[in-house]
């Protein structure tokens, strides 16, 4: 059954918090605190020094992760590896991401107090950069240990034309070496990330903890519309071949393909660009921005054909040209059902309920599941409010979710083979 969190482990997750907290762009919205920055950098010093103190043994590899190892009895089995990141979006919380990794840090801390010695090695995992970056690329660390991120990943560009690579080189970690992640290339049992549900759900049921059962795919585009420039005054309304209207027509479709979806589908355009400065210009390159999620890959597929078809056709009535620049941010992941059942297990040896969820964020999860059965934790986001200075969840709920953790990995280590 649970238990009373202890009033040390209330402390350690609250100032944590705080703590944290405090390493953030004061130049931005929120607590923004974003992968490369300097304050993330700074940040990671004192995430480091938090795991060395809670008994880890720290390294970073050289993909930029911060890596925490307790050793298990067995040192030759398959590690257990959970994790998260402390990476936020511009103008983000204190919460996502955050918790999984103070709360993984927690987890090992409980084990060691209580005596218990798992079999397999546990490694806590602070990922770098998680969110998706000016690069358009999410799971920075996670990508590397999974050996998913590639040569073409590094050639993208920022607005300002400098290339991830060259960002990579700049905050100190060498390109060429990103894949060279010896703890991610043994034999991994299983990997779970404890997480923020970052959405309404389990605060409206009125349940503590949720076991997620598949993270959403993310598909985005960039559309690039090109009219014609004329004179804003001259230029009658039937003349006119006008690329921001175009992309106002393509905003309205990303919106009403997202209101269509079967649950758990969204849309959204995030970004419209023009290159005209001037007020008195018809607008004649426009660049628009713009992502689909899904658990559900066949929908997924289908709004990228649908939607492409229907932005070009609307463009051709304007006399428009559009050209797309489709990219995978990640494909649909189902969690191990093994692992969701072992953690649903788990919560209920607590005496808690709790619901399978599926995920419309995205996580270091989903590239970890390309190296162990994969699980995910949700605790409740106040409001469902997230990617926003509003997140919160209470040290209460947090404190229950490494309850949920920590009951989660005792049980995986006791299996003896990989949860199916
Ligand atoms: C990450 O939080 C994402 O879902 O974009
Ligand atoms: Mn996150
Ligand atoms: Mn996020």
């Amino acid at each position: 059954m649970s238990q009373a969190p202890s009033r040390e482990t209330l402390d350690r997750l609250d100032t944590g918090v705080t703590e944290l907290s405090a390493f953030h762009d004061g130049d931005r919205p929120g607590w923004t605190r974003e992968v490369f920055s300097e304050p993330y950098r700074a940040s990671r010093d004192w995430t480091a020094a938090r795991m060395r103190d809670a008994g880890l043994e720290v390294h970073v590899d050289a993909a930029g992760n911060i890596v925490g190892r307790l050793p298990g009895t067995e040192q030759s089995a398959p590690a257990l590896v959970t994790g998260s990141h402390t990476d936020t979006v511009d103008g983000g919380g204190r919460f996502d991401g955050i918790v999984g990794v103070l709360g993984s840090i927690e987890a090992a801390r409980l084990l060691q107090e209580s005596g218990t010695r798992l079999r397999r090695d546990l490694v806590v995992v602070d990922f770098l950069g998680e969110e998706s970056n000016v690069f358009g690329l999410s799971c920075l660390g996670s990508r590397s240990a999974a050996q998913e991120l590639t040569s073409a990943d590094l050639d993208r560009r920022d607005y300002r034309g400098v290339t991830l690579g060259q960002a990579y080189a700049d905050y100190g970690l060498e390109p060429s070496r990103l894949l060279d992640v010896p703890w991610a290339k043994r034999p991994l049992h299983a990997f779970v990330e404890l997480h923020i549900e970052q959405g309404p759900t389990l605060e409206k049921r009125g349940l503590p903890l949720g076991v997620v059962t598949a993270i959403t795919g993310i598909e985005r585009f960039v559309a690039t519309f090109a009219g014609a420039a004329d004179h804003a005054g001259t230029t009658s309304m039937d003349d006119r071949r006008d690329a921001m209207v175009a992309a106002a027509e393509a905003v309205l479709a990303v919106r009403s393909e997202g209101c269509g979806a079967p649950t758990h589908g969204v849309a959204t355009s995030t970004r419209v660009e023009s290159e005209s400065r001037s007020p008195n210009v018809v607008p004649s390159l426009v660049r628009m921005y713009s992502e689909v999620r899904s658990v559900d890959p066949a929908w997924l597929s289908g709004v990228k054909g649908r939607l492409t078809a229907e932005i070009a056709a609307k463009a051709a009535a304007l006399g428009v040209d559009v050209g797309f620049e489709w990219s995978t941010d990640n494909a649909v992941v189902q969690a191990a059902p093994g692992v969701q059942d072992v953690a649903g297990a788990a919560v209920d040896a607590l005496g808690l309920p709790w619901m399978p969820i599926p995920s419309g964020a995205t996580h270091d999860a989903v590239h970890m599941a390309d190296l162990a059965p994969m699980g995910m934790i949700f605790i409740p986001s106040k409001g469902g409010k997230s990617h926003c200075p509003e997140e919160w969840s209470s040290t209460a709920d947090i404190a229950t979710g490494v309850d949920a953790l920590v009951g989660t990995l005792r049980r995986l280590d006791a299996l003896d083979s990989r949860p199916s």
